[in-house]
């Protein structure tokens, strides 16, 4: 069975190095894989993938949610996978053949996840981008769809919301790769929160999520280390 913490991806949204190294030291026992994205990426490069990689067992997530031209895409990908991260992200409204070129830079160690779409969306900022019909009124095909595109051009799997996941478990199978952002424990309570399409870390991983992204019910916590055990707690509880 696989451990608890394993399921807990926790993303570094830190703006310094120093920051960052000081929660790899507090919660590296605790979860298993970090994510670094756009914030921290930008600020230090590559340096802070090295850190983890020298300093913890977790995985490094590199999220940089790629969306560009298929070849500038297949470049970023290489370049994320010559540092031996575990996946790396490409968002799927690209399409098809953008997602292709990505799989292609990836290889055996990098796996390339597509993001469907994000847990921040809700129907307002669908309609807003000109979506209508079915794509509104019910997300989970809309996510459905782009995973179908991720899935078909070689993909390992996606990043959906809690709500949608056990509908892409049915449809793709168990290996398919499921990541869930949008993590909120009944417990925790974050001011003018962004996310939309939220489940607890239980509800996730009962309908299928392979990781839980949890990002602020950890870091804002009085006590980080122990909010993730908390959260492992709970979903040793369901499995
Ligand atoms: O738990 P919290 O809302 O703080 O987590 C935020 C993190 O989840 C951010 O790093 C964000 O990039 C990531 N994320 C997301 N929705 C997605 C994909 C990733 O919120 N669809």
């Amino acid at each position: 069975m696989k451990d608890p913490k394993d399921y807990i991806v926790f993303p570094l949204d830190v703006p310094t190095l120093n920051e960052a190294m000081n929660l790899v030291r507090i919660l590296q026992d605790e979860v298993g894989l970090f994510k670094v994205g756009l914030q921290l990426f930008i600020s230090t490069g590559p340096k802070v993938v090295q850190y983890i990689k020298d300093s913890s067992s977790a995985g490094v997530f590199l999220d940089l949610k790629l969306h560009d031209i298929p070849d500038t895409v297949k470049k970023g990908v290489e370049a994320a996978a010559r540092l031996n991260v575990t996946f790396v992200t490409v968002h799927t409204y690209g399409g098809e053949r953008i997602l292709r070129s990505a799989v292609s830079g990836g290889g055996e160690k990098t796996k390339v996840l597509g993001v469907t779409v994000l847990t921040s969306s809700d129907k307002e900022s669908l309609r807003d981008l000109r979506f209508s019909g079915e794509s509104v009124s019910d997300i989970s095909r809309l996510v459905l769809h782009r995973a179908s595109l991720a899935r078909k051009a070689g993909c390992a799997g996606v990043i959906c919301s809690g709500l949608e996941v056990a509908g892409i478990k049915q449809r793709f199978g168990k290996d398919f790769i499921a990541v869930v952002p949008g993590i909120r424990p009944t417990w925790s309570v974050i001011s003018g929160d962004d996310q939309r399409r939220i489940t607890t870390p239980a509800q996730a991983v009962q309908n299928g999520a392979d990781y839980i992204v949890v990002g602020r019910p950890i870091r804002t916590a009085p006590d980080p280390k122990e909010a993730a055990m908390r959260i492992a707690e709970e979903i040793r509880t369901v499995l």
